[in-house]
């Protein structure tokens, strides 16, 4: 991204298999300053046309939702060094960190948790699953990659869906259209496996694996190989989550199966159904798990993650700031380029550098130095006013001359 873009990529996030996620800092006018997370695409993606048209359409579709439970893409930009996609900025952990607890042990995740977590998942996919137009029509979106990835759940408390719609620009059950091998297949739908025309209903399959996965610890389709997970959505035989978490209600076992019928037609309807049921079994344990209670839960069970997002966003903002301080307006230096920050704060920091700035480095082409800027500049302004002076004093000395001449002659 060039100095002058409105984002600043400062610190990597994640590198998935289709982008590279970034925390940026975002300048605006009259001092506007906000993070939030560029991701961008890999560049041997950015070569294949009919993902890049593909990738176009389905942001310009998901821009248009607006959701509290859905990430807000707020731009979709193509500049010199690629393409890249803006979205709102999350504190918080993505399920596969909440799945890492329940993974040791199914019971450190409380079941209330899950299933308010879920609740709001199903909730934001519904809500895309529905989303019309302006003409009215419905738009059709289908997420197609619901997995712990992809959904992240704030200190705040909220639970949000990412990625939406990324995952058919990707190709169908992660396969990219270079035909590599992209998502994780335990969370794709037989529907999807078959490469079948898809609708709702497979993201109800993914959320359901999610679901089972968080109740119990385990993927109910865990296997060595692709190949063989494949095998396993298709054919495997589930075992209700009971099996193996005592704690987990009747009703709750019977959710999910139904969420994991393979047939289409013999799954829950909709992920409006989903979130509706999970509402209703949440309700047996007497509590809603307000935002406010799940963040309490997650600041706490994740306390590390929490501070140290918060050192993060701390060090991502004093960057930026330095960087700008530094960077000269018509400079091809980008903004995080010139760092000076308290020593503490850099220990960990990766920081994004733009291509130009290794060579002006390199060169030593280009002072980074605020103060030479400005003693350049005055430099300059200084050779002005001498050359105003002579000419101004030639000037006078003419037109003195001039009289003279003139009145020599006329006497
Ligand atoms: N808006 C965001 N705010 C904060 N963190 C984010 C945001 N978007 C993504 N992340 C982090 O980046 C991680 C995901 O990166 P990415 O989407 O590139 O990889 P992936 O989900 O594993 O793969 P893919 O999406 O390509 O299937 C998320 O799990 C989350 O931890
Ligand atoms: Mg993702």
């Amino acid at each position: 991204m060039s100095a002058q873009s409105t984002y600043q990529p400062i610190h990597r996030i994640a590198m998935g298999g289709m982008a590279e996620v970034h925390l940026a800092y975002q300048r605006g006018l009259g001092g506007l300053e906000k993070l939030v997370v560029v991701k961008r695409i890999l560049p041997h993606l950015e070569g294949d046309v009919t993902f890049v048209t593909m990738f176009l359409e389905e942001a310009r579709l998901a821009a248009q939702l607006s959701h509290p439970n859905v990430v807000n893409v707020v731009d979709v930009r193509r500049e010199d060094d690629g393409l890249y996609m803006v979205m709102e900025y999350l504190a918080g952990i993505d399920l596969r960190q909440l799945l890492a607890l329940a993974k040791g042990d199914e019971r450190s995740v409380p079941i209330p948790v899950t299933l308010r977590a879920l609740a709001d998942a199903a909730d934001g996919l519904h809500y895309a699953h529905c989303a019309r137009d302006s003409h009215g029509q419905p738009l059709g979106l289908v997420h197609r990659d619901v997995t712990p990835s992809n959904i992240m759940l704030t200190f705040e408390g909220v639970t949000k869906v990412l990625d939406f719609g990324i995952a058919k620009a990707a190709g169908p059950a992660g396969v990219t259209q270079g035909g590599t091998v992209r998502g994780q297949f335990t969370y794709c739908s037989p529907e999807q496996i078959e490469q079948r025309p898809l609708d709702a209903r497979s993201d109800v399959f993914s959320l359901g694996v999610v679901l089972y996965e968080l109740l119990t610890g385990a993927s109910p389709f865990v296997a060595e190989s692709p190949a063989g997970v494949m095998q396993a959505v298709m054919h495997r035989q589930i075992f209700p989550p009971g099996a193996m978490n005592s704690d987990v209600p009747v009703e709750l076992d019977d959710l999910v199966m139904r969420a994991l019928a393979r047939d289409p037609a013999a799954r829950i309807s909709n992920a409006g159904e989903l979130r509706d049921r999970l509402y209703s079994i949440l309700g047996g344990y007497g509590t809603t798990m307000s935002p406010a209670r799940m963040g309490r839960w997650i600041r706490e069970r994740f306390s590390d993650e929490w501070r140290a997002a918060q050192k993060l966003e701390q060090r991502v903002t004093l960057q930026a700031r330095a960087g700008e301080a530094t960077a000269r307006p018509s400079s091809h230096l980008s903004v995080s380029a010139s760092i000076s920050t308290p020593g503490d704060l850099l220990d960990t920091t990766q920081v994004t550098t733009h291509p130009s700035v290794s060579s002006a480095f390199e060169s030593g082409s280009d002072s980074i130095s605020p103060l030479g800027d400005v003693a350049a500049g005055r430099g300059s302004n200084l050779t002005l006013y001498m050359a105003a002076a002579v000419a101004a004093t030639v000037s006078i000395l003419a037109v003195l001359a001039l009289a003279y001449f003139l009145g020599r002659t006329a006497g």
